[in-house]
């Protein structure tokens, strides 16, 4: 089962294509360390910057998990699989240097169960994080995500995160950190753009080993009671039905920068069949941040076995099946053609034409 469950990253090798993704259960030592136990291929802590107003958000976040009418629901474990989540969140509370010497520790225990241990970045000032990089790399830890997309940086006070919109920008930044460091660079990108393969491209470009694709989207829920926004501002939405966004941006960004490019797929993933779906459209690994922070670490346990449980009934490998429904992506005037098929797909008119009569 190891072996059909293996993938790759660049050079890095993966146990298994399940990322534990950052948010708030990855802040404790405790929570990452569930996560390796889990049996996730790779596990990304939860990540740090050098702005205090992104610490100073954390302590106001506050978290929402709604029904496909808006309303709230309990957050735990019993949460609808329709649920939206919408949320304002902010960076690891601990300062840098506690937060490398635990991500160091824990990086001993992953290296023990076979699990890559990512710590992450988010772009505050650049001057910064690149002297946080370099303490990355000289703390001798194998990999480094960096996220330039958080879906907050218009809302959050400048300098505190970014998100980044201009391949030009994308390309400038990744070759800074490439510069002072030579460790793989993993760059999580936003999905508030149309231009997603692009933003990609330049990351690649200019040495980025993998691009996460895509960030979260910002959202606003008006409250039919108090006339105000829910949580009182724009936030960021998260849910099940991000799935098909993702696999889009997954697909065209491989029709564009091609097999070799190893994308990380997140944003909607809730399960292992879920993981599949993000894989057969590019993905050679795929993250899960929210289903885990709302069900608990089981959630990544499940995912890993239910892949592992496709894949054997389809008697495919983890590796055989990336990319293979972006591949056979068609255009619209390549369909077959059928005349008034689209008539089944209207309301039966005969009621309303009896009572125009
Ligand atoms: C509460 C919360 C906190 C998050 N914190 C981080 C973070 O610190 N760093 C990061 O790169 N992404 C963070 N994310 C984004 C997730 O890693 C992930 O990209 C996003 O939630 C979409 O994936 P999902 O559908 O599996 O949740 C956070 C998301 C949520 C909901």
């Amino acid at each position: 089962m190891s072996n059909a469950l293996q993938t790759s990253i660049g050079a890095l090798r993966l146990k298994n294509p399940i990322i534990a993704a950052p948010a708030e259960h990855m802040v404790d030592a405790a929570g990452v360390r569930a996560a390796i136990r889990a049996g996730a291929g790779a596990v990304v802590v939860k990540s740090n910057n050098e702005s205090a107003a992104a610490k100073d958000q954390l302590q106001r976040a506050e978290y929402i998990a709604l029904d496909e009418r808006w309303n709230p629901v309990p957050w735990g474990p019993q949460a609808p699989r329709s649920v939206t989540l919408a949320t304002r969140s902010g960076m690891s509370p601990q300062p840098f240097d506690a937060w490398l010497d635990q991500t160091v520790a824990l990086d001993r225990l992953a290296r023990a169960e076979d699990t890559l241990l990512v710590p992450s970045l988010i772009l505050g000032g650049m001057e910064a994080a690149l002297g946080m990089a370099k303490r990355v790399e000289q703390a001798g830890l194998r990999v480094l995500e960096f996220n330039i997309g958080t879906p907050y940086a218009s809302q959050a006070v400048k300098g505190a995160v970014s998100t980044e919109l201009s391949p030009a920008r994308v390309a400038e930044i990744v070759t800074q950190l490439r510069a002072v460091v030579s460790l793989p660079v993993w760059i999580k990108i936003t999905g508030q753009s149309e231009r997603v393969p692009e933003l990609a491209e330049a990351a690649f470009g200019a040495g980025a080993q993998s691009v996460v694709m895509a960030g979260r989207l910002l959202g606003m829920v008006p409250d039919l009671d108090s006339f105000t926004p829910v949580l009182g501002t724009s936030l960021g939405i998260g849910g099940y039905w991000n799935l098909p966004l993702t696999c889009h941006w997954l697909a065209l960004s491989r029709a564009r920068l091609g097999p070799a490019a190893s994308l990380i797929g997140i944003n909607g993933a809730q399960d292992g069949l879920d993981a599949a779906r993000m894989m057969l459209a590019g993905a050679s690994a795929v993250g899960i941040a929210s289903n885990a922070m709302l069900r608990g670490f089981g959630v990544l346990t499940e995912a890993v076995d239910q892949l592992a449980g496709y894949l054997a009934q389809k008697g495919l490998t983890a590796e055989e099946i990336i990319g293979r429904a972006a591949d056979s992506r068609r255009s619209f005037a390549d369909m077959p053609l059928r005349t008034d098929h689209w008539r089944a797909f209207i309301p039966p008119m005969g009621a309303l034409e009896t009572r125009e009569n």
